[in-house]
């Protein structure tokens, strides 16, 4: 029946805001008649939702272009094809130059005119949309349909907020996704409600600075983001929340007590700290030193002990030293992390610390990074066995590995293996962690209200 409707593909490359973007192309493109394609082989339209953080990332693009084109001249076909994201925004026309097979660029601000530009696009125009637009993209963006929000799982991403006003002296996100801007309150509540009304139980509110939000009240006064999630963790049948990612600087005194208060936000945050030494930090403009992060994890955790950090880490930027680079050991092992991204500094186009001398040799920063990393996969699985034993709230998403096996993610984001006979994805269920594999962990439910309590006996034996 849908062999004549049109078939998108969407491929995301970078951070979870881009996940959202791919889904919110699909919504816009939908009422069309657009539906989802297996692989960019039998697709109509291919889109290549691309990230710019990175050299390697940004690169990937031109790869994958060229397997696309070898693809077109080895089947025949001929899809549109469309380069959207960062790199889409910050290369715009240099992309049709470089790679005649594109037949259309859009940036992130402007995907609510994705199915006009596609117009275009087939009509030959070759058209390139890098515009921050002025009006209001998400009110133009088309909703998805209950059918799609199931189809996408039980967990959702909702962005709250985009762009950045911090320019990290590395970063090129202030360029790409601009300046910052945040979403009214009942646009995101009804979004939310819409989500968890086809069956969606968690949801991560996203942003490039997520804890600068500040979108307009249903009182016309900014509300926070600790307001905001005051306001949704009302909303009968969503069990949990999270946010990311956050900046230090704005981790607020209520976001703060919101950890406190708010049963429904887990105890998992995301702060990315990229230094140790205080040199360094003032260099990348990240504008605390490394004793004003220490505190803010301490009064985090006062408010809620049993909160979990993650982290991102870069190594090898302009002009770290050997003791720059223990001072950021030394950090991570003061504030121990449950997981952490780790990067090397990769020089971006049009950023100020691209433009620096002292760059770091290769090897060193190759060096650096594996250091760092086995410091982290130590705290990681350190973590992961303080769990056994203690219960949690297991959220199920998805059927598990082996038969009568159920999976689902832990408060911290673990995925969870457990025999749970009578439960389905979407409950949440109290679990007690029996053991750590290398990628999840092991869990017998705690004896329910499905009276699984035989069972739990069994499993943990
Ligand atoms: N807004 C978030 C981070 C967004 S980018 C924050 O401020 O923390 C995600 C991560 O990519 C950053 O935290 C940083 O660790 C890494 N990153 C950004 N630019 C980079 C670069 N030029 N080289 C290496 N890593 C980089
Ligand atoms: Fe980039 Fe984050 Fe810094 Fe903004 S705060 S410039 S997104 S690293
Ligand atoms: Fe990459 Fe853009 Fe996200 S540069 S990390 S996709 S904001």
């Amino acid at each position: 029946m849908t062999a004549s409707r049109p078939k998108l593909f969407v491929k995301s490359y970078g951070c979870q805001m881009n996940v959202y973007d791919a889904d919110r192309m699909a919504d816009a493109l939908a009422p069309d008649g657009y539906v989802a394609a297996d692989s960019a082989e039998d697709a109509d339209v291919i889109v290549l939702n691309t990230c710019h953080i990175r050299e390697k990332a940004s690169e990937k693009v031109y790869s994958e272009l060229g397997r696309i084109r070898k693809m077109k001249a080895e089947t025949g076909r001929s899809p549109v094809v469309a380069v959207a994201g960062c790199v889409a925004q910050a290369e715009g026309a240099e992309i049709l130059r470089r790679a005649p097979v594109v037949d259309l660029v859009v940036g992130p601000q402007s995907y609510q005119r994705l199915p006009e530009l596609l117009r275009q696009a087939k009509a030959g125009a070759r058209p390139v949309d890098t515009e921050f637009a002025v009006e209001d993209k998400f009110e133009r963006l088309a909703a998805p349909t209950p059918k799609a929000i199931r189809g996408r799982g039980v967990t959702a991403f909702v962005t709250v907020q985009e762009g950045c006003d911090k320019f990290c002296t590395f970063c090129v996100v202030p360029y790409t996704r601009g300046a910052e801007a945040s979403r009214p309150v009942a646009q995101i509540v009804a979004e939310t409600e819409r989500l968890v009304a086809a069956g969606v139980r968690e949801v991560t509110l996203l942003g490039q600075n997520v804890d600068a939000y500040h979108g307009e009240g249903p009182d016309g006064r900014d509300w926070s983001l600790a307001r905001l999630l005051y306001e949704l963790a009302e909303i009968p049948g969503l069990a949990r929340l999270r946010y990311t990612t956050s900046h230090p600087r704005d981790m607020a005194d209520d976001l703060i007590a919101a950890h406190r208060d708010l049963g429904k936000l887990m105890p998992y945050l995301h702060l990315p700290v990229q230094s140790g030494s205080d040199r360094i930090l003032a260099a990348m403009n990240r504008r605390h030193t490394a004793a004003d992060y220490l505190r803010l994890v301490d009064r985090i955790r006062a408010a809620r002990p049993d909160l979990a950090l993650s982290g991102d880490f870069i190594v090898g930027f302009p002009g770290e030293t050997d003791a720059d680079f223990e001072a950021t050991l030394a950090i991570a092992r003061e504030a121990g992390y449950a997981s952490a991204f780790t990067f090397k500094y990769s020089p971006r186009p049009g950023t100020p610390a691209a433009e620096r001398a002292a760059q770091v040799d290769e090897a060193v920063k190759t060096e650096r990074l594996l250091r760092l990393q086995a410091l982290i996969s130590e705290q990681q699985a350190s973590f992961a066995r303080s769990l056994v034993g203690r219960p949690m709230e297991v959220l199920l998403d998805r059927p598990g590995r082996h038969a009568g096996q159920i999976a689902g993610r832990s408060p911290y984001l673990q995925p969870v293996q457990l025999v749970a006979p009578g439960a389905e994805v979407g409950d949440v269920i109290e679990a007690v962690i029996t053991d750590v594999g290398p990628n999840s962990l092991f869990a017998a439910p705690a004896g329910d209200a499905r009276g699984s309590t035989a069972l739990l006996a069994e499993t943990a034996i």
